[in-house]
């Protein structure tokens, strides 16, 4: 596996890089928008693709880089269910799976720092965001915030990983880059309670500032929805009505870009083909079934995904490969079951 941990000075967040090969697929958790232009070196340096960026929660104390990435490498951005960012491309929930290609990461819900915080794990090690630090807890005390919910997720699910896992942080300010489960239990001073009381006490008692960037990173972290309105000028986006229109009609071919997870979830619209996004670019090309059905048979490619941007993004590369009929469906499937459209189990 290939992993990167890397630091931002300025607001002492860990961002990190997976992959399973050199030549292959790569996510992000937690980028910082100032540091973009690094982390795309560093995954053209180790030849890795770039296909989801992904936040552990909405930060208060750096801008992130989520949108940045998505409009530069057209990945996915991914955030959990309870965010309150107006649009991301995927939306995760507790139990789910985050993967690229070779690695899986197990998706736990964390509140307590905030209400949507997630940590992700692998066999060997946790991503926790802001809801384990090395001899630390994040604060409690705004963006719903809430220590009893910390406590639980601690308490209640990570410190019941095997004790070797290693811990890696979203922040750290004392130059700590790694731990493991079994020393912050030992050693953090905030996990030195004897019951949820008393840690409640303790975290309703910290009396922080603010973080300095809080005014401006809340809103903007809480705008990072790819800005449609161009794709709409250009006659490619259909609303929910226009397609449940189009629905049935043998020229058109609906296709669901989610993955398989959230469409077991969710429902698809029936008789759609299954491409996942990442997937895309093989099949939009010459010699791909896309490209097959619209060149060859003549059809009108109609893509869909959860919200909307993983369509927008690809009828953009539909064009740029010229399938210059492709359309997408604005809003996603919730604008088509908004239209009464049907949706298969
Ligand atoms: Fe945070």
């Amino acid at each position: 596996m290939i992993f990167r941990q890397l630091f931002d000075q300025t607001s002492g967040t860990y961002t990190y890089i997976l992959a399973s090969r050199p030549g292959g697929e790569a996510l992000i958790v937690d980028p910082v928008l100032e540091k973009v232009d690094r982390y795309l070196t560093l995954l053209r340096e180790l030849d890795l693709r770039l296909v989801k960026a992904v936040d552990t929660h909405l930060h208060a104390d750096h801008v992130t880089g989520l949108g940045a990435l998505r409009d530069r490498t057209r990945c996915i951005t991914v955030m959990g269910e309870q965010t309150k960012a107006d649009v991301v491309s995927m939306r995760l929930a507790d139990g789910d799976r985050l993967t690229v290609e070779g690695l899986a990461l197990d998706v736990l819900y964390t509140p307590g720092h905030t209400d949507d915080s997630y940590c992700f794990v692998l066999p060997d090690r946790v991503l926790t965001g802001d809801t384990l630090l090395i001899r630390g807890t994040g604060r409690t005390d705004f963006q719903n915030g809430d220590p009893r919910q910390q406590y639980e997720s601690i308490f209640g699910r990570l410190l019941r990983l095997p004790d070797r896992t290693l811990v890696y942080p979203g922040h750290d300010y004392k130059g700590d880059t790694v731990s493991t489960i079994g020393e912050e239990r030992a050693h953090n001073p905030r996990l030195q309670v004897k019951s949820i009381e008393e840690y409640v006490e303790l975290m309703n008692n910290l009396k922080l500032a603010n973080p300095k960037m809080m005014d401006v990173a809340v809103p903007a972290n809480m705008k990072i929805g790819l800005q449609q309105e161009a794709v709409a000028r250009q006659g490619w986006a259909v609303g929910g009505a226009e397609a449940l229109a189009l629905a049935g009609r043998p020229d058109i071919v609906f296709v669901d870009l989610r993955e398989q997870s959230e469409r077991e979830r969710h429902g698809v619209i029936p008789g759609s083909l299954h491409v996942p996004y990442p997937e895309l670019a093989g099949q939009i090309g010459e010699g791909g079934t896309l490209f097959a059905l619209a060149r060859g048979e003549g059809r009108t490619l109609l893509f869909y995904c959860a919200y909307g941007e993983r369509s927008a993004m690809a009828v953009q590369a539909a064009q740029d490969s010229a399938l210059a009929g492709s359309r997408h469906l604005e809003g996603g499937i919730s604008a088509w079951r908004s239209a009464g459209g049907p949706v298969a189990r």
